[in-house]
């Protein structure tokens, strides 16, 4: 009869300290899954940012319209944004446990932790719910950064982008000055001028028409790429108005307190 009862009990234990372990954190499917939303709800900023971006591309180097040299920056964004946005959100910010330390030095849970709102910044949905501002931002901050990675001059999306652009453009390259031309000019100037300015076009192009100019071709595509993606982010997600279309404020939280 004992053994009985006991055997009754031990899964019923089993569940009980199974749930337990997994109200103190977000973790598993909580982290899993809030990644994963937050991935599939910014499709539709990142297509937007995308698509400027091309537009950019096309009208500074002449592409036809059918070139979509960004799906190389959306193919890289697709490798890395899982990772990228776990590590933000999750070891970098949310994590640990919710207990505040006492006069005494002993450790307590605060009240109303850890759902469905904790004012400490821990690991479990209360806190992620509670710090929502700070979520948002995180994540807004971190499809800035990986952009800022995806069109470094060195990574290979920027290099696929090159080639993609390079091989579409319908501009022929600018003729070379004539080098005694660029010296007597440079031993006149050089110590007087920035760079940029002895070298001529900032814009891509030569002042005498339709060319591309290619020495400072890699340099005029990452300005369009880091005007493109960095700098018109904030503007996507409307940084001036706490970024509303990349908070999705009421929805994620019920999804996050969906987990235990
Ligand atoms: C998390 O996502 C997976 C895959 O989409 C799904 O099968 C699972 O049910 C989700 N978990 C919860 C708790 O919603
Ligand atoms: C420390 O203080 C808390 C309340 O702040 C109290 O509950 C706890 O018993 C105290 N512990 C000791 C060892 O005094
Ligand atoms: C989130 O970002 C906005 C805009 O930059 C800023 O005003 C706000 O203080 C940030 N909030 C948190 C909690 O970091």
């Amino acid at each position: 009869m004992r053994l009985f009862s006991s055997l009754v009990f031990l899964p019923t234990f089993i569940a009980v300290a199974f749930f337990s372990l997994s109200t103190s954190a977000c973790e598993g499917d909580c982290i899993t899954n809030t990644t994963n939303e937050f991935i599939r709800l910014y499709a539709t900023p990142l297509k937007t940012l995308l698509d400027h971006t091309d537009i950019d591309l096309a009208s500074r180097f002449n592409l036809p319209s059918s070139s979509k040299c960004v799906s190389y920056l959306q193919d890289a964004y697709a490798k890395i944004a899982y990772a990228y946005l776990e590590n933000a959100i999750f070891p970098s910010y949310f994590h640990g446990k919710c207990q505040q330390r006492t006069a005494n030095g002993t450790l307590v849970n605060p009240p109303g932790c850890p759902n469905p709102d904790c004012p400490v910044v821990c690991g479990t949905p209360g806190s992620m719910v509670h710090h929502y501002d700070a979520l948002r931002n995180i994540t807004v901050n971190s499809h800035e950064g990986m952009f800022a990675l995806l069109t470094k001059q060195d990574s290979g999306s920027f290099q696929d982008v090159k080639t993609c652009v390079l091989g579409a453009t319908t501009l022929k390259k600018c003729p070379q000055e004539p080098a005694r031309t660029t010296r007597s000019f440079s031993r006149s100037f050089a110590a007087h001028f920035p760079r940029s300015l002895v070298g001529g076009s900032s814009s891509g192009f030569s002042p005498r028409g339709n060319c591309y100019d290619d020495t400072n071709f890699e340099k005029n595509l990452y300005d369009v790429l880091q005007a493109g993606m960095v700098q018109m982010w904030a503007d996507v997600c409307d940084a001036k108005k706490d970024y509303a279309k990349c908070s999705w404020e009421k929805e994620m939280k019920a999804f996050i307190l969906q987990f235990p």
